[in-house]
C-alpha cells in the first residue's frame, strides 16, 4: 500500500440541489466537474513539487477537454435557443479556457504554480458561474420549455446529438 493510499479522501466541493440548473444534462456534467476539482484536491502535495508536476500533467489535458465540451454542450443549447445573452455567455467560457492555457503555459515554462492555487481558481470559478450565469439562463430556458411542453425535450436532445 502506498502513502497516498493511505490518505483519506476529502472533497473541496460537495455536489448538493443548490448548483441545480434543473436540465439533467447540465447537472451530471457540473457534477463531472466537481469529481474532477475533488480529484485535483487530493492530489495537493506542498511537499513534493514533483508529485504535484507530475499529477498535473497527467491531469491537466483531461480537465481542459471536459470543460470545453461542457462549454460546448451549454452553447450549443443557448444558440439553437437564440438566447440573446450567448455572446456574453460565450465571452466568460472564453477568458476561463485561456486564463487556464495561460497556467499551463506557466507550467510548461518551469514556473511554480502550486496545485492548490490551480483548484481554487477552478473551483471558485465553476461555483460563481454556475450560480450566476449558467442559474439565470437554464432557469429562463425552462419557463420557456414549460410552456412549450413540445419543445421541452428536444432542446436538450439536440445538444445530446451534438457533443
Ligand atoms: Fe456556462
Amino acid at each position: 500500500m502506498t502513502p497516498d493510499m493511505l490518505k483519506p479522501v476529502t472533497n473541496l466541493v460537495t455536489w448538493s440541489a443548490t448548483y441545480s440548473v434543473g436540465i439533467k444534462l447540465i447537472d451530471d456534467q457540473h457534477k463531472e466537474l466537481f469529481n474532477l476539482v475533488n480529484d485535483m484536491y487530493n492530489h495537493v502535495n506542498n511537499d513534493d513539487e514533483e508529485a504535484e508536476r507530475a499529477y498535473f500533467q497527467s491531469v491537466i489535458k483531461q480537465v481542459v477537454d471536459y470543460v470545453k465540451k461542457h462549454f460546448a454542450t451549454e452553447e450549443i443549447i443557448m444558440k439553437r435557443t437564440k438566447y440573446k445573452g450567448y455572446a456574453e455567455h460565450k465571452k466568460e467560457h472564453d477568458a476561463f479556457i485561456l486564463s487556464v492555457l495561460d497556467i499551463i503555459k506557466k507550467f510548461d515554462e518551469g514556473k511554480r504554480f502550486p496545485l492548490i492555487s490551480l483548484t481554487h481558481f477552478i473551483k471558485d470559478w465553476i461555483l460563481t458561474h454556475i450560480a450566476i450565469m449558467d442559474k439565470q439562463y437554464f432557469e429562463r430556458l425552462r419557463k420557456v420549455a414549460s410552456r412549450k411542453p413540445k419543445r421541452k425535450l428536444s432542446v436538450t436532445q439536440a445538444a445530446i446529438a451534438c457533443c
